[in-house]
């Protein structure tokens, strides 16, 4: 891991006082974070937290993210906690980073999904930090929050993709800037025996097994029938975080090929590869977007380059395949639950 670019958004102590009036008065409030914007209630108050699931659409057996302010806070949350998590959380938070822990006796059904554990995270973005310290009281108080989307769709990652999708939903929508991340943060399952992966992201495998010695098994590739049945991580599901127009993945060497098919057959295409090949500059009905070849930066614009091309109104997305090397897993995983999530056959 190298360390993702800091946010440099300014905190406004009088927007934050807001937030947290309006929070403590059970409405919703949109929250940037390093990784992906948030939808944010208190996550102590069921009411709030059930306008959470009725603003994205999403079933309420999906648990949700508590964002504390720091890792002392854990523990009104969490209970047995293995020494692993007090390690991760000092390497990693303020971080992209989620850990599972069996949940304390209090904390509502309505964030748990009514599940034995809990999801903790302190997210790295100045302006929530500010919010959550405030909001925390010396109490520990926490927000639920999950990625400020309509259920099954893209995440955000700026201010103005909130304000599309759920703005007449939200109280407030506190403007941090562009998500330094840009993609979801790692969920780390430490809630029973050996860490497992359920999520990739941007802290990865390699990164956790420097912190605890041992290499975590990596749960997220399960797409089976079975964990779809029981969605423990609603991103779990093979079909997320799915535009609307559909989207196919493509090998590099196929690309070229692929795009003059459809182009032949009539069909307007938007394209997201690495480079732009030369017959396809100046050609009618094609939207060509050029991703970078470093997976940090491909993963930072990833959501915003989807959002740019489903908004293209072209019948089809190809996306060529990134490379199938670890440092690339996060932003595969991704990709290959926006195939499936917008109906594509690949
Ligand atoms: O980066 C992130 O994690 C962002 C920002 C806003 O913090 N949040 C986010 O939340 O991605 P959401 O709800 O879109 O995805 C969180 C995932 C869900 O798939 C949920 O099922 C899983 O975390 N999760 C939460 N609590 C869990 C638990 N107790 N056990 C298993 N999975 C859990
Ligand atoms: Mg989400």
């Amino acid at each position: 891991m190298t360390t993702a670019a800091q946010s440099t958004a300014t905190v406004d102590e009088a927007e934050i006082d807001r937030a947290v009036a309006l929070l403590r008065a059970g409405e919703l409030v949109a929250i940037p974070t390093e990784t992906v914007y948030g939808l944010a209630a208190d996550a102590a108050n069921p009411q709030a937290v059930a306008t959470i699931f009725a603003a994205k659409g999403r079933p309420a057996d999906h648990p949700l993210i508590v964002h504390l302010a720091s890792a002392a806070a854990i523990d009104r949350w969490a209970r047995d906690i293995p020494p692993a998590a007090r390690l991760l959380a000092a390497a990693f938070w303020p971080g992209p980073l989620t850990l599972i822990l069996k949940r304390q006796p209090g904390v509502i059904d309505a964030v748990t999904g009514g599940q034995d554990t809990v999801g903790l995270r302190v997210p790295n973005h100045p302006v929530t930090l500010a919010l959550l310290r405030e909001f925390d009281a010396g109490n520990s108080a926490g927000l639920a929050a999950p990625s400020a989307n309509r259920y099954g769709r893209i995440s955000p990652t700026c201010a103005e993709h909130v304000r599309a999708e759920l703005g007449d939903r939200v109280s407030l929508i506190l403007d941090g800037g562009p998500c330094a991340v840009g993609i979801e943060s790692t969920i780390v399952d430490l809630s029973s025996g050996a860490p497992r992966i359920l999520r990739p992201g941007f802290i990865s495998a390699t990164d956790i097994a420097r912190v605890l010695g041992d290499t975590p098994q990596d749960q997220s590739s399960k797409t089976d029938e079975a964990a779809i049945a029981t969605p423990r991580v609603s991103g779990s599901l093979a079909a997320h975080y799915a535009p609307h127009t559909p989207l196919r993945r493509v090998a590099g060497e196929q690309l070229a090929a692929a795009v003059q098919a459809e182009l032949l057959a009539g069909q307007r295409v938007a394209v997201l590869a690495s480079t732009l090949p030369e017959p396809f500059e100046v050609v009618s009905g094609l939207v060509w977007q050029t991703a970078s070849n470093d997976a940090e930066s491909y993963a930072h614009d990833l959501y915003a380059n989807l959002r740019m091309l489903d908004a293209a109104a072209c019948n089809l997305i190809l996306v060529e395949a990134p490379p199938s090397t670890p440092e690339w897993l996060a932003v595969n995983d991704r990709l290959q639950r926006a195939a499936c999530g917008s109906g594509a056959s690949e």
